[in-house]
């Protein structure tokens, strides 16, 4: 059902704030054109395209562009996370129903956004609804363990094969206590991060996320480069930087640093730089390499995790590393994360060597959601559905690039894809650096415009197919796609 609001009156405050708004979202686009693509625009006809569709996508949202304008009054940037303000403007949306969701404007959007990869389990699923509900009746927070952390985390040892799990509420914090647990079991200080990949907005991995062909070094020795402003450079020269699915950049840090690597962080399919899948045996090798030096291994499944497979990358690759991180989808869209350890690791936590502490660790809500999704949700029965409709997506999507002139390929995992706009496969974040952007963001506004919600961010991100999308679902990206890919590419 779409709901209709009514029109919001607007102060004479409010009307600056939206001049402001709309000069903050100009100004914007035009970095978001002019240096997320790491070039200046060449196509006049590509970026011609992108300006009508940005039109259109302002056109269809007014009352989103007075609650950005009034936002900016109390919410610093007009929006709860920096990642909401895109290009031409943010989004806001109304609420959540099965696989749609709906902005203030009444429009129906079918959801592959997903809150950045968290809402497998889709909107109001029943299960997770009817979970919440009967925890809320019974108190949300007691900071003591309840009946529903052993079950999770025994369900969770099952599927990833870890035997020792504990708590946090975000993919941040577990990460960041991965990294603590890293040191204080090897007595350690330096960690190694791949270029490319984000692991949260904590010190030791705000390092080398995105950074610019300037920053970044060269490709042999990547530089360490600071993410954000506000991270210490002390703390980023303990976080040293390698390339996907290049042992030898591993093996020349290591060597550099003798016995002094705590261990290694990644993601082990790269899904900040959309999809980039490890080659054949990295990982193993990986794990390998690590271990002759006595550093540990740390998988980020914070986006992976359920949505690739039941039990994730460890599964699907078959490569079990010593710590495994889990957030986004875990708690069916809960506030959740999980750390998952060898025995051996995480006995260093059971006696006390480091403390793994937070308030609302392992609290009973997120608890009671996140035993719903992993006991009813992400079922083998789900996971086979989601296989049919990401095989329909890229088949679809791949006879639509066919029927056109356009450089473009998919790639898929579980129930994550994403079309790379280039010829060939990429293998690591500086191949990705080359990718036009704006290929991605006309992409992005052609699906919004034709109801569907895709994550924003261009090239970054990736769609997500959840437990309850359904093929018609499926048909409204392959269609937009095919009408972008005609508007963008032309005739074969
Ligand atoms: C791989 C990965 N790790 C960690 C995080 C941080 O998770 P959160 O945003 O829940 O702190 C993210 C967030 O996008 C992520 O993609």
């Amino acid at each position: 059902m779409v709901t209709v609001h009514q029109p919001v009156q607007h102060s004479a405050n409010e009307q600056h704030s939206a001049n402001e708004q709309h000069s903050a979202n100009e100004q914007h686009s035009a970095k978001y054109r002019a240096e997320r693509t790491g070039r200046a625009p060449a196509d006049a006809t590509l970026n011609e395209i992108i300006a009508a569709q940005e039109e259109i996508f302002v056109r269809r949202q007014p009352n989103s562009a007075h609650l950005a304008a009034a936002a900016q009054q109390h919410l610093a940037g007009g929006v709860t996370s920096s990642w909401q303000i895109t290009a031409p403007q943010p989004v806001w949306l109304s609420h959540g129903q099965g696989s749609k969701v709906y902005d203030v404007d009444g429009n129906e959007y079918v959801d592959l956004h997903g809150g950045y990869g968290a809402a497998l389990a889709g909107h109001a699923h029943p299960a997770i609804t009817e979970a919440i509900k009967t925890q809320v009746a019974r108190g949300t927070h007691f900071a003591q363990p309840t009946p529903n952390a052993v079950a999770v985390a025994r369900e969770l040892g099952r599927r990833f094969g870890l035997p020792r799990w504990r708590f946090a509420n975000s993919g941040t914090e577990a990460t960041m206590d991965a990294i603590h647990l890293m040191r204080s079991v090897t007595g350690r200080d330096l960690i190694i991060k791949i270029e490319g990949c984000y692991h949260g907005h904590h010190d030791s991995v705000q390092v080398s996320v995105a950074p610019e062909p300037e920053q970044a070094g060269p490709a042999a020795t990547p530089y360490s480069a600071p993410s954000s402003t506000g991270i210490p450079k002390a703390i980023t020269d303990l976080t040293l930087i390698a390339t996907f699915n290049d042992l030898a950049s591993v093996q020349k840090i290591l060597d550099k640093h003798k016995d002094q690597v705590a261990g290694m962080i990644l993601e082990p399919i790269m899904m900040n730089a959309g999809i980039i899948k490890p080659a054949p045996g990295y990982l193993e090798d990986l794990k390998t390499l690590l271990h002759r030096h006595h550093a540990l291994l740390t998988f980020d499944e914070v986006k992976t995790g359920l949505t690739v497979g039941p039990g994730g990358a460890v599964k699907q690759q078959g490569v079990e590393p010593d710590l495994i991180t889990l957030a986004k989808s875990l708690g069916g869209g809960v506030s959740v994360a999980a750390i998952g350890g060898t025995q051996a690791v995480m006995d260093h936590v059971a006696n006390g060597g480091y403390e793994m502490v937070g308030t609302f660790n392992g609290n009973p809500l997120a608890m009671a959601a996140t035993r719903a999704m992993l006991c009813e949700v992400a079922t083998d029965a789900a996971y086979a559905k989601i296989k049919t409709l990401s095989e329909r997506a890229r088949i679809g999507i791949e006879q639509a690039i066919a029927d056109t002139k356009l450089t473009a390929h998919v790639v898929t995992a579980g129930a994550k894809g994403c079309v790379v706009f280039a010829a060939d496969p990429v293998t690591s974040y500086r191949g990705f650096l080359g990718v036009d952007d704006r290929y991605s963001h006309a992409h992005w506004l052609y699906q919004h415009n034709g109801g569907v919600f895709l994550p924003p961010w261009g090239k970054i991100e990736q769609w997500l197919i959840s437990v309850q999308h359904d093929e018609a679902d499926i048909d409204r990206l392959i269609e937009n796609f095919a009408v972008f890919a005609r508007a963008v590419g032309g005739p074969p």
